[in-house]
């Protein structure tokens, strides 16, 4: 029986453009210029991030999925779920393991990807119709640091959040975040979490700043993102990517260096903002986890952790955890 996907839309273009315009206006006007990563991901930023897993300095992609092939079908078992809900799914590649697995067991009924991508969730789901027919596939167009409390839910529901897309959160957007998400979830409820681990400083810069420069074009992306939705004039030969490991907080910062002096007019704002050389816009952190904090911020939440898997060289981490 094949039904054709739904889709529920909680973020339009109209919606998204207005919250850069708030987000610009603060995060571009200041003296420590920053914006936000969801806005890497328009349609380009969406296809480097695909080459990006592709990348052989890239190891978070590999790991996770070596850890899912030998993982998946205890998650299945110890999960039980009949609704899978994948929040920042992108093309959901990794998760047809999971698909499978639940396949195997039986108990699976529907699966929703959420991501602030419309084109990506359609495509998505268009591809999994055809592979997986007795699947119901309804999605959401949504942000996942907003719309927690409307995931839809078809019975006991497993979260998966891969990639290690929690660590683009800060700790305070962190916490709000597993906080809502204990909320919107009942006792039996579980959580799949995708953690990168930290490790030697050399590998995760490389991982950030490939040979080929697909993470450079990447993260520059992002000036042309900012062009388009606020009228504005950035030129992305006056910017250059940079990473650095921030060793206290255990993340690695994106930024984007200024090289030389010059104004950029931004005309949904209706105004000029100046950068000087050197200057830098902080464009993404992504936090490495140690064992103990992410089962001390899941427990905080009132999660309890049922499985940690790793890969053999303790790279990156899959953790599920019930609701309790
Ligand atoms: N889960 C995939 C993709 C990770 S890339 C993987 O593991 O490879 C991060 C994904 O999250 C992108 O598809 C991006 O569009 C989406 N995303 C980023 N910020 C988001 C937000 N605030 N709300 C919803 N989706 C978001
Ligand atoms: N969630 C991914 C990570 O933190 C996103 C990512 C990978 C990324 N490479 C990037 C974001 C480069 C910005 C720039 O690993």
């Amino acid at each position: 029986m094949t039904r054709a996907p739904t889709i529920e839309v909680h973020v339009t273009p109209q919606y998204l453009r207005e919250q850069l315009l708030r987000e610009a206006s603060v995060g571009l006007t200041g003296p420590r210029k920053w914006v936000s990563p969801k806005w890497f991901y328009d349609d380009v930023g969406s296809a480097l991030f695909e080459k990006i897993t592709e990348l052989p300095e890239y190891y978070p992609t590999r790991r996770e999925r070596e850890i899912l092939l030998a993982r998946a079908g205890e998650i299945a078992r110890l999960s039980g779920a009949e609704h899978l809900v994948e929040l920042g799914s992108g093309s959901s590649q990794k998760t047809r393991i999971l698909l499978d697995a639940f396949e195997d067991l039986g108990c699976l009924t529907c699966f929703t990807p959420l991501d602030v991508n419309r084109s990506v969730v359609e495509h998505s789901v268009a591809d999994l119709a055809d592979e997986y027919p007795e699947l119901e596939l309804h999605a959401v167009v949504g942000d996942f640091t907003v719309h927690i409390d409307r995931l839809p839910r078809r019975g006991r529901r497993t979260v998966a959040f891969l990639g290690g897309t929690i660590g683009n959160l800060v700790p305070a957007q962190r916490r709000e975040f597993f906080a809502s998400l204990a909320e919107a979830s009942v006792p039996g409820d579980t959580l799949l979490l995708g953690t990168d681990l930290v490790k030697d400083v050399s590998r995760l810069l490389r991982a950030y700043d490939d040979s080929a420069g697909v993470t450079a074009a990447f993260n520059l992306n992002v000036l042309d993102v900012l062009s388009r939705e606020l009228e504005a004039d950035f030129r992305r030969e006056d910017f250059a990517h940079k990473v650095l490991f921030d060793r206290t907080n255990e993340w690695i910062e994106m930024r984007l260096r200024c090289l030389r002096d010059h104004t950029v007019h931004l005309g949904a704002l209706g105004r000029d903002i100046s950068f000087a050389e050197g200057e830098e816009i902080l464009t993404e952190i992504s936090a490495k986890f140690r064992p103990e904090s992410v089962r001390e911020e899941l427990t905080t939440a009132g999660f309890e952790l049922i499985m940690w898997a790793t890969d053999p060289q303790q790279d990156f981490a899959v953790s599920l955890a019930v609701r309790r």
